[in-house]
């Protein structure tokens, strides 16, 4: 395996630590034990190089292909559903809800959640989710504070507030710090689980219970006491007022409390964990490459002075976004999104079989040897206004097709202001022994955690 990245044709780049290819590829088996340690580590050096690859007869079809990923996503999407081991894997938290519906039921929850991640309603949201970064700060820059902060969890209690304040208005009706606590154990589980998922055939996870049932009763107890407080309580018009009101325009039917449960506990997971991650590999860089958190830090007072960061801001922080997109690329917190075949099919020139699974390595995509300049170096100005943009599914840290993120907006937002008050307020600097390095669980998140030292940053 190889520990040191190419050098960039562009001596001038940062190379941050990554999961890189291997020099050249061992025996099947050894990359299949590979996986084991790390889903990234156990995938072929021609992943980066190639346009699809599969490990062995009878495993899945590894694809990066453009052209493959059109027809995958988008264009014969109906052909492909997640399959079944995703659905026994995220029902735990979903369950009827909009990330694991069945295909007539999904897009109609789909519709009636969108309002929620509408560009005004983002942009109305945007002071609260500075305030909350605000806020944060102001404890990360405790004078009583004498260790590392370690910013993975600091991001994550977060990004756990702000999906609670912005989605749900607040957490008067339910306990926000136990429910969180228990969603931590429930992805710690999750990751246990995943080589035992990843093993057998799509179909062995059709007539397999749950496997991490056990969290859901405790959080949907939670969940579903706030939604029938919530219906005798005046609208706030939040996600919570938006799925009490939804009704499928074809059956009129509407949500019961246990189906809104599902969707809100769903969208609270998926809103904050992603973000989460993001945003640690984002701070990460500005603590260690001094040149990005200066331009950061000159954009966000060029744009908003010291005062309050709103969505207006959000547009002019152009730079700051370039730093987002390009932290998305080097470390997608959704690494791999995974599908089945409901056909007999041909993908990049490889047959599929109908019930076989293909797998679509994000995390290589992004650093394709043919499809990017400099793949391993960190370059935001490669999303400048006026450079070539990538092509069509060479980047997709959200996905692409129907099912597309539906936090996208949302997330980047987010990530953006955060990080814009960050580099505002604070110098980051890095205080691990070792380079941090990237884990392939059930995202993408640095394996021994995040030590970052938070100091004042000078004024203005
Ligand atoms: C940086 C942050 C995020 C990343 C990298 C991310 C990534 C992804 C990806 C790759 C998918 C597609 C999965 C597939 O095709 O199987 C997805 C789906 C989804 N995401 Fe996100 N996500 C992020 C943030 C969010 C946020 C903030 C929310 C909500 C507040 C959200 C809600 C969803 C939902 C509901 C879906 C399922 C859509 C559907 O099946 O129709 N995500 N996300």
């Amino acid at each position: 395996m190889s520990l040191q990245p190419a050098s960039p044709a562009d001596r001038s780049l940062w190379v941050p630590p990554a999961i890189l290819p291997p020099d050249r590829d061992p025996h099947p088996a050894v990359l299949g034990l590979r996986t084991f340690q790390d889903q990234i580590r156990g995938w072929s050096r021609s992943l980066y190089f190639e346009d699809a690859w599969r490990p062995m007869p009878g495993t899945p079809l590894f694809v990066t292909q453009p052209e493959a990923l059109q027809t995958l996503f988008v264009d014969q999407a109906q052909d492909f559903d997640q399959g079944a081991m995703f659905k026994r894997m995220f029902r735990v938290v979903w369950g009827r809800g909009v990330l694991t519906a069945d295909e007539a039921s999904w897009r109609w929850q789909r519709r009636a959640s969108a309002h929620a991640f509408r560009p005004t309603t983002l942009s109305a949201l945007a002071p609260r989710i500075a305030a909350q970064a605000e806020t944060a700060i102001d404890g990360w820059l405790s004078p009583r504070r004498k260790r590392p902060l370690d910013m993975r969890q600091a991001v994550t209690a977060l990004t756990f507030r702000i999906i609670i304040d912005t989605m749900l208005s607040g957490d008067a009706y339910f306990d926000a710090g136990r429910m969180q606590q228990r969603i931590a154990t429930f992805f710690e589980d999750v990751g246990r689980l995943r080589i035992s998922y990843f093993l057998m055939p799509d179909r062995y996870h059709a007539t397999r219970p749950d496997a991490t049932s056990r969290h859901r009763a405790p959080l949907l107890r939670e969940i579903r006491a706030m939604v029938a407080a919530r219906r005798e309580a005046p609208p706030r018009g939040d996600l919570v007022d938006l799925l009490l009101a939804a009704r499928d325009p074809e059956t009129g039917e509407t949500m019961d409390d246990a189906l809104i449960a599902d969707n809100l506990l769903g969208f609270i997971l998926a809103g904050h964990e992603t973000t989460s991650v993001g945003l640690t590999w984002a701070l990460y860089v500005l603590a260690a490459h001094p040149d990005t958190a200066a331009r950061v830090r000159a954009e966000v007072r060029a744009v908003a002075g010291d005062g309050p960061l709103t969505g207006e801001h959000v547009d002019a922080l152009v730079f700051t976004r370039q730093v987002m997109s390009e932290v998305l690329r080097l470390y997608p917190p959704g690494y791999l999104v995974t599908r089945v075949a409901h056909r007999d099919c041909e993908l990049a020139g490889h047959r599929v079989r109908a019930g076989s699974r293909v797998n679509v390595p994000i995390y290589a995509a992004h650093r394709h040897r043919s499809r990017w300049t400099d793949p391993d170096a960190f370059d935001p100005d490669r999303f400048a206004p006026g450079a070539p943009p990538p092509g069509r599914h060479v980047y997709l840290p959200f996905g692409a097709g129907p099912r597309i993120c539906m936090g996208a907006a949302f997330a980047m937002m987010e990530s953006v202001l955060i990080l814009a008050a960050v580099a505002r307020r604070t110098d980051l600097a890095y205080a691990g022994k070792k380079p941090p390095v990237p884990r392939a669980g059930m995202t993408l998140w640095p394996a021994d955690g995040m030590p970052l030292r938070v100091t004042p940053a000078q004024p203005a």
